[in-house]
């Protein structure tokens, strides 16, 4: 297939290109490079920012020229922090972008959608693991956009749009080292960042309601990710239904501790971390179920923590 991948050059978004095309499909990119670098993707790159008002013209143009069969929609902003402190810009990056994306496709005839969305939807979920039919109350204005955008997406459907939303949880790990992630803004890269600068890790918090103290994620490693992107696409082109939400994640946890305990292995440095206070709008325990994306997309993530940091810490 061809397929339009915007946010294409960024982490996650180039390791989806590269899975794409290793799946033989054929991508064309827009990134508005914020955050991507252009020398992680060979295939074209379009600079193009999809909030801006020529948005939807630049769109229309672009896909005159390629008749693309699915789009994967990646290009967002994604700090929970920097969301509390600049909502509007969210709002208009994230939901405008969109919206603009949007209005192209069904001008253009284009009708598969991958989208690009996240554990943060759920917000603070009292369960063990979260389903994708946990009503979603995220606490932040980054998940907030994350499920407005699921609606969009889904109330597309009265055009003929199909639809995945893929709910990211923690992303990490990397495949091909020149598409490392280069932002440090999670655990592993921060942890990372401050060994390396002869610093000590810090843990947000060992006084929560888990066996350690600390908090428990669902560590996905970024390869994985991308294959569910790919298992996406092939289901939007084989079934019909109109819109699908899937989590995507391992379905198993690890706290900070663990991930720390993995990164000393797997750095080979024998590190002391430091507790400090928690950190506001922290869920103990955010774990994916993931039987949904099994049975639907015959997705299964092959890789666990240990791969995930060993990459991480072989990319830095
Ligand atoms: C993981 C755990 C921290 C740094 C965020 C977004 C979420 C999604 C993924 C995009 C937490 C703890 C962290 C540190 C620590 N993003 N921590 N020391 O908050 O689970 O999820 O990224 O869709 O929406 O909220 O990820 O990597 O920031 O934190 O102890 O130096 O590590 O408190 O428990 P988070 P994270």
């Amino acid at each position: 297939m061809k397929l339009l991948v915007t946010g294409g050059a960024g982490y996650i978004g180039s390791h989806v290109v590269r899975s794409a095309e290793q799946n033989g499909h054929e991508c064309v990119v827009i990134d508005n490079l914020s955050t991507g670098v252009s020398s992680r993707i060979s295939c074209p790159l379009v600079q193009l920012d999809l909030a801006a008002p020529t948005a939807v013209a630049d769109l229309n143009a672009l896909m005159k020229e390629h008749r693309f069969d699915a789009v994967i929609h990646l290009a967002a902003r994604k700090q929970v922090g920097e969301s509390v402190q600049i909502p509007e810009t969210y709002y208009l990056d994230n939901l405008g972008g969109l919206a603009n994306l949007l209005l192209a496709m069904k001008a253009n005839d284009v009708k598969k959608l991958v989208f690009s969305s996240s554990a943060a939807t759920y917000g603070m979920p009292d369960v063990d693991k979260v389903d994708e039919d946990y009503p979603g109350r995220p606490i932040n204005p980054y998940g907030e956009t994350k499920l407005i955008g699921e609606w969009m997406v889904k109330n597309a459907k009265v055009w003929g749009l199909r639809g995945v939303n893929l709910r990211y949880f923690n992303v990490a790990g990397c495949g091909p080292k020149e598409l490392a992630d280069t932002a440090a803004l999670n655990l592993i890269p921060i942890a990372i960042n401050a060994l390396k600068a002869g610093k000590a890790p810090i843990v947000f918090g060992t006084d929560y309601p888990t066996p350690d103290g600390s908090c428990i994620r669902d560590y996905v490693h970024v390869q994985d990710l991308a294959e569910a992107h790919v298992a996406a696409v092939d289901y939007l082109e084989r079934d019909d239904r109109p819109f699908d939400t899937f989590n995507v994640g391992t379905g198993e946890g690890a706290s900070v501790i663990q991930v720390l305990d993995q990164l000393k292995i797997s750095s080979g440095i024998n590190f002391e971390y430091q507790i400090s206070d928690r950190r506001a709008g922290d869920p103990p325990r955010l774990v994916a179920k993931v039987e949904r994306i099994q049975e639907v997309l015959g997705f299964k993530a092959k890789h666990g923590l240990e791969e995930i940091v060993s990459s991480a810490w072989a990319a830095s």
